[in-house]
């Protein structure tokens, strides 16, 4: 019997949206209301590690290994990613015959996040992104990062824009089927390599209300989302490509920070209201308020996904004042570096 191990390893990036993604219009296929923007953060810093291999020497069931501790795969999620590369590995076995049957042995997964997973930071992007992208190398599917953007996004929304490195658009599409709900690449990290980002970790508990669970209850209640997600972000999303592409930080950073207030008053817009940012996160957009009115510029910019964790935006350039000045302002907020948060320096190096 063929007792042999097949195996692919790959990274995938974190990203954090600069538009956000909030609102499904159909929630088994991961589908947005509106399209989104993420900037993709050092691999260095801020990446998972995925092995994928399968053997029919292994027992019977998929499983997946987390930073060691095994994680169920029964899932909606996980297993629409199984299904779907299968699916296109066996029509490949189809086309041919000589291949081995990798589609009917068993999946072992193995991933190691880089970062602490219960640091409250967006893991599930990068997961999903280095799941998709290990299994698809296993095996060797002739499959662009878009393709696969199709695979990831049905394993969790923004790991779509995972599959990309720099400046990454998710276009929200309009087929029912997803067939066109995509990521695609706006400028790559090369671009615009002076782009740093810092990110305060103000609570590495686990977020409060699920992402999943929030879009639908903002959806369903909140009567800013049809602005938001009809006018606002797609004007947004225009802004944002322009500004990335002509590396515009002033424009870059403003977009950001406004579309970061715009989604957290949907989300207080909820009824039941969503707060996701606390009082270190309110300290935190002073703080850049305050750096960019001593600079007489906008040389920071913050921004906020689903709980309290600041990501800030700035320029080489502006390292001092801005990542600088932040040790120096909040190093001094009882609880800032402690029992209530540490700090996390996501990009020493280029993006
Ligand atoms: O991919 P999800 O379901 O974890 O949702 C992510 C939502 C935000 O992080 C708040 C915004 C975004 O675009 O990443």
């Amino acid at each position: 019997a063929d007792n042999k191990v097949y195996r692919a390893s790959t990274t995938a990036p974190v990203n954090i949206a600069v538009i956000k993604y909030w609102g499904k219009r159909d929630p088994k296929l991961n589908l947005p209301t509106n399209s989104s923007l993420s900037v993709t953060l050092s691999q260095s810093d801020l990446r998972t590690h995925t092995t994928a291999s399968c053997s029919p020497s292994y027992p019977t069931s998929d499983s997946l290994l987390l930073n060691g501790s095994p994680q169920d795969v029964s899932g909606a999620r996980t297993q629409a990613c199984f299904r779907e590369l299968r699916t296109l590995r066996q029509a490949l076995e189809a086309s041919k015959p000589s291949l081995p049957k990798l589609s009917t042995y068993p999946l072992k997964i193995v991933s190691e996040n880089n970062f602490p997973t219960a640091a409250g930071l967006a893991s599930s992007a990068a997961g999903f992104a280095a799941l998709v992208r290990a299994i698809a190398d296993l095996y060797e599917l002739p499959a662009t990062p878009t393709e696969l953007s199709k695979i990831a996004r049905q394993g969790s929304g923004s790991a779509c824009r995972s599959l990309f490195g720099g400046y990454v658009g998710w276009d929200k599409g309009t087929a029912a089927d997803g067939s066109d709900s995509v990521a695609y690449e706006v400028a790559p990290a090369a671009h615009w390599p002076a782009m740093r980002a810092v990110i305060l970790v103000v609570s590495a508990a686990k977020k409060g209300v699920s992402s999943t669970t929030g879009m639908q209850t903002t959806v369903a209640t909140s009567s800013l989302f049809p602005a938001r997600a009809n006018e606002t972000v797609p004007r947004r999303m225009k802004e944002m490509e322009t500004a990335v592409k002509a590396k515009d930080f002033e424009t870059f950073a403003r977009v950001t920070m406004k579309d970061s207030n715009s989604f957290h008053a949907t989300c207080l817009d909820t009824e039941p209201p969503i707060f996701y940012l606390n009082d270190v996160s309110r300290a935190a957009i002073k703080v850049v308020e305050e750096v960019n009115k001593e600079a007489g510029k906008t040389v920071a910019a913050y921004t906020f996904d689903a709980g309290p964790n600041a990501v800030i935006y700035y320029l080489e350039e502006s390292e001092k004042e801005v990542a600088g000045l932040f040790k120096a302002m909040l190093g001094e907020k009882e609880g800032w570096e402690g029992a209530r948060g540490s700090k996390v320096e996501a990009n020493k190096s280029a993006l």
